[in-house]
């Protein structure tokens, strides 16, 4: 039987050096895409799914992302006296169920594989989404919810992965790929950031994942990877062969929002979608354009 996915963890204690100095007293996954924090275009991903229950795996300095899912009676009932109805549903609207958010603490960013190990109380036996905010996807079907059909299709493992430039594989975890019907993919085996001559092949997986509860018991080993980190890749690639393993081709366009270009372009793609927004946006774009590419 394959049980529901009801869970997922949301690993954020990272240092974020790649946004510095903005992340010297902030956490990453704060930095808010038009208006909202990424850390809550991950939630709502996430309840958008099914899941009922969510973990953070937080460290120092990340208190604000609690915080975030907080209700703010003071400012509530100011919002609420001045007849501020949208302003304050904005606020509402999202907030998961009271006691569905917990918190475990990752005192050292070991990476990302000790940050999963960190919440395996959390987990227990179940299967459990993971979610890294700072992959942001604009997409029709939120992607946990394709990767959640995915994982009842297939009844195992499924990783989201896409196609990256064959220089660029030093970045990413790459696939040995199987089977391959242009949307699954049966993984074969599983490389961390392999030098592009190395590398199996140019498919890699992005920060959405959905897995079995098996994956602990290697993470605990806590053998250290590339960088000298506990990489949740090598753990993931030790679970092949023992239950079914899948990349999943998802739909939809993935913004690299840990990295300044990436960061950036989400904040266009994601103003471009907004009716509020959208004109204006286009309007100085093209105001840009012009100055930029002026014709003939
Ligand atoms: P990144 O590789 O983006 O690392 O982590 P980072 O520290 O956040 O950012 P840079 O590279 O220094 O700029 C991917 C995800 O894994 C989490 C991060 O918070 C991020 O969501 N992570 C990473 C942890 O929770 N703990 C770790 O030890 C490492």
């Amino acid at each position: 039987m394959i049980k529901p996915l009801r869970k997922a963890v949301f690993p954020v204690a990272g240092l974020g050096t790649r946004f510095l100095p903005a992340t010297k007293a902030m956490a990453k996954e704060m930095l808010p895409v038009v208006d909202k924090p990424l850390i809550q275009y991950a939630v709502e991903e996430a309840r958008a799914a099914g899941i009922e229950q969510f973990c953070m795996v937080t460290g120092r300095g990340k208190t604000a992302i609690v915080e975030h899912f907080d209700i703010a009676y003071e400012l509530e009932a100011t919002l609420r006296g001045r007849g501020k109805d949208a302003e304050l549903r904005s606020l509402r609207d999202w907030q998961p169920a009271a006691g569905s958010i917990v918190t475990v603490r990752q005192q050292e960013p070991l990476g990302l594989g000790h940050a999963i190990w960190c919440a395996r109380a959390f987990i227990g036996d179940d299967p459990f989404a993971i979610l890294l905010p700072d992959d942001l996807i604009l997409s029709e079907t939120p992607v946990t919810k394709q990767l959640a059909n995915a994982y009842y299709e297939t009844g195992g493992c499924v990783v989201a992965v896409t196609e990256v430039p064959h220089e660029q594989t030093q970045r990413y975890g790459i696939l040995d790929v199987g089977a391959d019907d242009g949307r699954l993919v049966e993984v074969k085996g599983l490389v961390e950031k392999p030098k592009p001559e190395d590398a199996p092949s140019d498919l890699s997986i992005i920060g959405r994942y959905v897995l079995t509860s098996g994956v602990i018991q290697h993470l605990s080993r806590m053998e250290r990877g590339a960088g000298g980190e506990v990489q949740l890749t090598d753990a993931m690639a030790k679970m092949i062969g023992h239950e079914p393993f899948h990349g999943l081709r998802y739909e939809g366009r993935r913004f690299d929002c840990g990295d300044k270009i990436g960061f950036l372009e989400a904040q266009i793609a994601f103003a471009l979608k907004r009716p509020d927004m959208g004109p204006a946006v286009k309007q100085f774009l093209s105001g840009y354009c012009a100055d930029l590419f002026p014709r003939g």
